[in-house]
C-alpha cells in the first residue's frame, strides 16, 4: 500500500476521500475531530500544487436522497476556515465535470456522496464519472473503509495512482500493532451495545489476547442468552443497581476487571461499560478508565464513539497512546475481516 510520501501530488488531478461523517445540530458542527484530523494530508497536498484538489465525504445515512440536513455546506464552512482558502460546493455530477478547468488555489467539495444512490451501491458507472480527469486517489477515510461503497471501493479503480492519507496510514498501522500485541499480558476491554457487531470481535482477540473483559449491554446479552466462551473471557459477576437492572458493572466486578488490567502491558478498549451518561451508573466506566490510565502497560488504545465521549468526560486523550476516530471499521478490522476500503488501496 502506498502512502503519501510515495506520490508526486504536483499538477496532478487529485481526490481525496474522507470521512467528513461528524455530529451536526441545526446547521452547527458539534465536534469537528475528523476534520482537524484529515488537514495533515490535504495540506500536504496543497503545498505540492496539485493541478486540482477534490474531496468526497458521505455524512449519516441519507439513503441515495437529497437530505437538506445531510448537506455538507456546514462542512465547506469550517473547512474553509481551517485551511484558510476558498471550498467550492458542487452539488451535481454536471458540475464536477465543469471543476476540471479550475486550478489548484480552490478546493472543490462534492456534495454528500449519499445523496446518489449509485454510492452505497457500489457503483461502477457512477466511479468512472467521478474520476473522469482524475490522476490520483487518496484514502484519508479508514473509518469508512468497512463499506463495500463506490467511493470507498470503487472510485480507486478508476484513478492512475491510489494511496492512503496520513490518518488512515496511522489508523492502519496502530491497528496492526494491537491486532498482534507485542506485549503481553494483552488485554481488551469490551462493552457498549451491539452484540452482534462485538461478538466476532471477542472470539478473534481470544487468539492473541490473555484476557478480554465483557461489560455493558453485551455482557447482559451474553448472559441472557447463555452464550459460552473460554476462559480468557470474563464476563460481569455483579452489577447495578441490582441483578435485575443491569445497568453498570458492580464493585466485585470493578475488582476483578482492575487487577488484570494492573498486570497489562497492552490494552485495548471498546465500548462503555454501563450506562455512563447517567452519572449513578458512569462509576464502572470512570473506574476501568482510571485503571487503564494508571496501568504501566506500553501501549493503550481506546476506540468507538460513545468511549471517546466517555475519555472526554472523565480523562483526557493525552493519556491513551492511540484514540481512534474509527468505530465501526475498527471493530470490523480487530474481528479479522478484510475492509473493502483496504483492499482497494493494495
Ligand atoms: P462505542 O460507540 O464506544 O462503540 P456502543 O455504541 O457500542 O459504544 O455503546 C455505547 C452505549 O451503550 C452507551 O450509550 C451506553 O450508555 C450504553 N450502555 C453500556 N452499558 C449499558 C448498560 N449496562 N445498560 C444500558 N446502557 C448501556
Ligand atoms: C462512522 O461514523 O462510523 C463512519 O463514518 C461510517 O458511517 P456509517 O456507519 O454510516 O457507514
Ligand atoms: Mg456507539
Amino acid at each position: 500500500m502506498k502512502n503519501v510520501k510515495d506520490i508526486n501530488f504536483s499538477e496532478k488531478k487529485v481526490i481525496i476521500r474522507c470521512d467528513f461523517n461528524v455530529p451536526i445540530e441545526n446547521g452547527k458542527i458539534i465536534e469537528d475531530q475528523r476534520i482537524e484530523e484529515s488537514l495533515k494530508t490535504i495540506n500536504y497536498i496543497l503545498e505540492q500544487k496539485p493541478g486540482l484538489l477534490l474531496i468526497i465525504s458521505h455524512l449519516g445515512r441519507p439513503k441515495g436522497k437529497n437530505v437538506p440536513e445531510l448537506s455538507l455546506e456546514p462542512i465547506q464552512r469550517r473547512l474553509a476556515e481551517l485551511v484558510q482558502r476558498e471550498v467550492f460546493l458542487i452539488k451535481t455530477l454536471d458540475e464536477l465535470a465543469k471543476t476540471r478547468e479550475g486550478n489548484s488555489e480552490q478546493i472543490y467539495l462534492l456534495e454528500n456522496i449519499r445523496f446518489w444512490a449509485e454510492e452505497e451501491d457500489a457503483d461502477d458507472d457512477f466511479a468512472r464519472k467521478i474520476t473522469e480527469g482524475f490522476d490520483v486517489y487518496v484514502s484519508e477515510a479508514f473509518s469508512a473503509s468497512h463499506r463495500d461503497h463506490s467511493s470507498i471501493s470503487r472510485v480507486p479503480e478508476f484513478v492512475e495512482e491510489k494511496c492512503a492519507g496520513i490518518l488512515f496510514k496511522n489508523e492502519l498501522d496502530q491497528f496492526m500493532k494491537i491486532k498482534n500485541p507485542q506485549n503481553h499480558p494483552a488485554v481488551a476491554i469490551v462493552g457498549g451495545a451491539k452484540i452482534e457487531t462485538k461478538l466476532p470481535v471477542i472470539k478473534n482477540l481470544e487468539k492473541n489476547y490473555e484476557h478480554i473483559l465483557v461489560g455493558g449491554i453485551i455482557a447482559n446479552e451474553a448472559l441472557d442468552q447463555g452464550l459460552e466462551f473460554g476462559e480468557k473471557v470474563l464476563l460481569p459477576t455483579d452489577f447495578k443497581p441490582d441483578e435485575k437492572s443491569r445497568l453498570d458493572i458492580g464493585p466485585k466486578t470493578i475488582d476483578e476487571f482492575k487487577e488484570k488490567i494492573k498486570e497489562a502491558k497492552t490494552i485495548v478498549w471498546n465500548g462503555p461499560l454501563g450506562k455512563f451518561e447517567d452519572e449513578e451508573y458512569a462509576i464502572g466506566t470512570k473506574e476501568i478508565i482510571d485503571a487503564i490510565v494508571s496501568s504501566k502497560a506500553t501501549y493503550k488504545l481506546a476506540g468507538g464513539g460513545e468511549s471517546i465521549e466517555a475519555i472526554k468526560k472523565f480523562s483526557d486523550f493525552s493519556k491513551f497512546d492511540y484514540v481512534s476516530m474509527s468505530g465501526g471499521a475498527m471493530l470490523e478490522f480487530l474481528a479479522g475481516k478484510e475492509l473493502p476500503g483496504i483492499s482497494a488501496l493494495n
